[in-house]
């Protein structure tokens, strides 16, 4: 059967239509989701009304879980594979930590040596307008460089952070980073990382980098923000506009996003995710 894909942009991003991940889905249907998933870097499925469990279900198709040992604070209680982004208080009142998710580009779990394949974002609760994600399409980025300065650039390795928020919660953001900069050393990634199943070579940045192995901050700096500018100019962009039971997929290997934060903080916007634990890439540095 040949799925009905609508492109979301000119970069990346395909929706599939007439998705339903609650039904029984044979291996080879699962297949043709999979390639689209490789071809287009991030997969839109809208009006996914499903269970927690279902959400799960269809996110191990992609393959294993990671029980988001790395972000303990920010994990659903019953389900440790599902972790929160949402602005809805703690049932003690006390303002989420994990209100400011992903408000940085980045490549969830970058700052691991086992970075994520994919995640599958749904979303239960949006904001009246905003609240949208831009992603960007790595590939692209990586081979719109000049020849020099992809030689420049091959043998690098990057210094990803955890607990490197701009914005951060006034209550728990000092502790948090703290937490997180002790259960996470930071690890060194390539630059140029080669996507394991398409063998397509692409840029892994974002900015939770903070210099390059090898490299004082100061020198590393320049080149970091270049590329990162670089890699998020708008025709490499797709910008996510949520409705209510949206399920986005994205391959973090050749692809980073970023929460824009552009909505009425007092209304509420929650979302939960699924990460599909990648191949083993990178080493830890000593802070
Ligand atoms: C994430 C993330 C972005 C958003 O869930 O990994 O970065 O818009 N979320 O909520
Ligand atoms: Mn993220």
């Amino acid at each position: 059967m040949a799925l009905k894909l609508r492109r979301l942009s000119n970069a990346l991003g395909v929706e599939v239509c007439d998705a339903d991940v609650s039904k029984p889905m044979s291996e080879a249907a699962f297949g043709e989701i999979y390639q689209a998933f490789l071809n287009y870097g991030i997969l839109l499925l809208r009006n996914q009304d499903i269970t927690r469990e279902q959400h799960i279900e269809f996110s191990r198709r992609f393959g294993e879980l990671d029980r988001h040992d790395a972000l303990p604070r920010d994990r659903h209680p019953k389900h440790p594979e599902l972790l929160l982004v949402t602005n809805e208080p703690n049932p003690d009142g006390t303002p989420s930590d994990s209100r400011y998710t992903g408000r940085q580009w980045h490549s969830d779990m970058s700052f691991t040596t086992t970075p994520s394949l994919g995640s599958l974002l749904r979303s239960h609760v949006i904001p009246e307008v905003g609240g949208d994600t831009l992603f960007a399409n790595m590939t692209m980025a990586y081979e719109t460089l000049s020849d020099g300065m992809k030689e420049l650039i091959a043998d690098l390795h990057g210094i990803h952070m955890s607990g490197t928020r701009k914005i951060a919660n006034e209550a728990t953001g000092t502790v948090r980073a703290a937490e997180q900069k002790r259960i996470n050393p930071p690890v060194a990634q390539p630059v140029v990382r080669v996507h394991p199943e398409t063998g397509r070579k692409a840029l892994y940045l974002g900015e939770k980098v903070s210099r390059f192995d090898g490299m004082t901050e100061e020198e590393s700096k320049p080149l970091i923000d270049y590329l990162n500018r670089h890699a998020t100019r708008p025709e490499f962009v797709y910008r996510h506009q949520w409705r209510k039971h949206d399920i986005v997929v994205w391959d973090n290997r050749c692809t980073m996003h970023q929460a824009l934060g552009d909505f009425d903080e007092t209304q509420r916007r929650h979302m939960e995710r699924t990460t599909v634990l990648g191949t083993p890439s990178g080493y830890v540095v000593a802070a």
